[in-house]
């Protein structure tokens, strides 16, 4: 996987954010995906930073969706972080994190914050080689019993 390439979405195109919205439930299920109704607004008003297989390529292999904090506009959130099912192991969410962070502090962000799954751990360790700290358990986060880690890295 060579030539990986990573860039922002810039634009919404019908047909792009429906293939998102594909790779969204096949990676995350249904519960934890977003839609058509939403892709758009992230791409629009937040940060939305993908993968492909390479820069001629139009197939997406990885997705990081960002928005910004209201509390503190230095802080930005990570709302959604996978790679293709096929595609893991590889290298690829190293890669792309790396990248994001790369952006993040090229727009002068001072902090990132997301969630994860406790019993994440392959997630977790990735995070955690990038220096995320983990702060606190938000207990049912998502829903009863659905526990999330809130994991912070300063820039
Ligand atoms: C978490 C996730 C993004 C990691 O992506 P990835 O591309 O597989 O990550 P990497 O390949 O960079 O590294 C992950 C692991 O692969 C290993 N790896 C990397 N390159 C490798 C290679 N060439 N051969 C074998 N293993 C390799 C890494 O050492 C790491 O190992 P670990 O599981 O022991 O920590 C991916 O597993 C995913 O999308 N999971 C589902 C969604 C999810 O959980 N997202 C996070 C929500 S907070």
């Amino acid at each position: 996987m060579n030539n990986v390439f990573i860039q922002e979405i810039k634009g919404v195109d019908w047909k792009l954010v429906s293939r998102i919205g594909k790779l969204e439930k096949k990676n995350l299920g249904s519960k934890a995906s977003i839609n058509r109704w939403v892709i758009p607004v992230i791409i629009r008003y937040g940060k939305f930073i993908v993968a492909q297989k390479s820069r001629d390529s139009s197939d997406i292999i990885g997705v990081c969706e960002l928005i910004r904090s209201w509390k503190d506009k230095n802080t930005a959130f990570i709302h959604s972080f996978y790679i293709d099912k096929e595609y893991r192991k590889k290298g690829i969410g190293r890669m792309l994190l790396g990248k994001v962070i790369d952006i993040l502090k090229n727009d002068d962000f001072k902090e990132i914050e997301l969630t994860v799954d406790p019993g994440n751990k392959t997630a977790s360790q990735l995070y955690k080689d990038f220096g995320f700290k983990k702060i606190i358990l938000r207990k049912n986060e998502y829903g009863r019993g659905v526990d999330r880690d809130l994991m912070r890295l300063k820039l």
